[in-house]
């Protein structure tokens, strides 16, 4: 089982994000979440974002975020907590509002010390900072950006540490997808790494998303290269979002083998790192997935089929995990 097999090779944990809603509607999903030796650590796929937690300003609900940190608690699962300064799922009082700087540092610092607080204690990591960073390596013009240019990243990790005080347990991340490539991006998020630990502010690791895609994800040794690049900033690193779809559908057989191997490179190259903390997958089932509503035509990114049974893909990380 992939967790177990995980711990073995020297990983924290291989674990999945939970959809809020298949948490009460769907039994046969729900007891592979709750095989621990299988996912032995969990994130909510929604519920912890500002649109969910603090919908108007100042007012703070917790009904969607509490549903799958209830599940890691049963199960004695980590939790990855998901995430505090993002541009999307940013309920529009935040994104449309006219802010000076010292108005929206409130904001923030208020939005990161309820939430937090709410969560103290409970989660392994939190992704501070989500896709402060565009596809092509310029920073994201979000109403963070347009504010205080890159000074909100280094606000957001203290207040971040500030909200743990007590318990300094946490581990804070930033998190981006197409790190994977080695390219304009990655550079700059180096550069934000930088930036951050220059202004004294504490940040503890780099989650890489890793969407990517079946026949265009980078080799075991080029993703090495890549997560070394971060622990040599002396972070620690995650896979936090996988999932690798195919671009057309139905896929071939020999598009599912490509998949296998490809999610084994993924998972090789975080055993293959010092520092790569662990693997997880964004939904482990082709049964739910973000994929087909954004890339139409495109899917089946996860490791077990729709009818929960598991892929090609699982085969290959298990072995991969295994061959540590
Ligand atoms: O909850 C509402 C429901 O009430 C409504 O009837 C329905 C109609 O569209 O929408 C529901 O909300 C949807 C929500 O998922 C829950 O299913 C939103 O429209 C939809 O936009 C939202 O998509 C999520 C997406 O983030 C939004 O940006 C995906 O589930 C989630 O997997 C995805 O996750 C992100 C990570 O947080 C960050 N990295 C990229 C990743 C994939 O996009």
């Amino acid at each position: 089982q992939l967790n177990s097999l995980a711990v073995a090779a020297g990983l924290k944990y291989f674990g999945t994000a939970v959809g809020e809603s298949a948490v009460s509607s769907d039994s046969a999903y729900m007891a592979i979440v709750n095989n621990k030796n299988e996912l032995g650590q969990v994130v909510a796929e929604n519920g912890q974002k500002w649109d969910a937690t603090e919908p108007s300003r100042g007012s703070f609900s917790y009904t969607q975020g509490d549903i799958v940190p209830k599940v890691a608690k049963a199960n004695g699962q980590y939790l990855r907590c998901h995430t505090l300064v993002w541009y999307s799922q940013l309920p529009s009082w935040v994104s449309s509002g006219s802010w000076t700087r010292a108005t929206l540092q409130s904001v923030i610092e208020t939005h990161i010390s309820n939430v937090m607080g709410h969560y103290i204690g409970q989660c392994y990591a939190w992704d501070v900072v989500n896709e402060a960073i565009a596809d092509d390596g310029t920073w994201r013009d979000s109403v963070f950006y347009k504010t205080f240019g890159t000074d909100y990243l280094a606000l957001a990790f203290n207040a971040a540490k500030k909200a743990d005080a007590n318990t300094k347990l946490l581990v804070a991340y930033y998190n981006d997808y197409n790190l994977e490539y080695n390219g304009a991006k990655t550079d700059r998020a180096v550069e934000l790494v930088g930036i951050v630990q220059k202004a004294g502010a504490p940040i503890d690791g780099v989650g890489f998303q890793a969407h990517l895609i079946v026949g265009s994800t980078p080799s075991r040794s080029s993703l090495t290269t890549v997560l070394k690049r971060f622990t040599a900033l002396n972070v620690e690193v995650a896979y936090t979002e996988l999932d690798i779809r195919h671009s057309s559908l139905p896929a071939s057989a020999s598009a599912l083998v490509t998949q296998g191997n490809d999610f084994a490179n993924v998972v090789g190259s975080c055993v293959d790192t010092t520092g790569c903390v662990g693997v997880t997958v964004w939904g482990f089932t082709d049964k739910y997935s973000w994929v087909p509503n954004t890339f139409s035509g495109a899917g089946d990114a996860l490791i077990y089929d729709k009818n929960l049974v598991k892929k090609a893909a699982w085969t290959s990380i298990s072995s991969v995990l295994a061959a540590k």
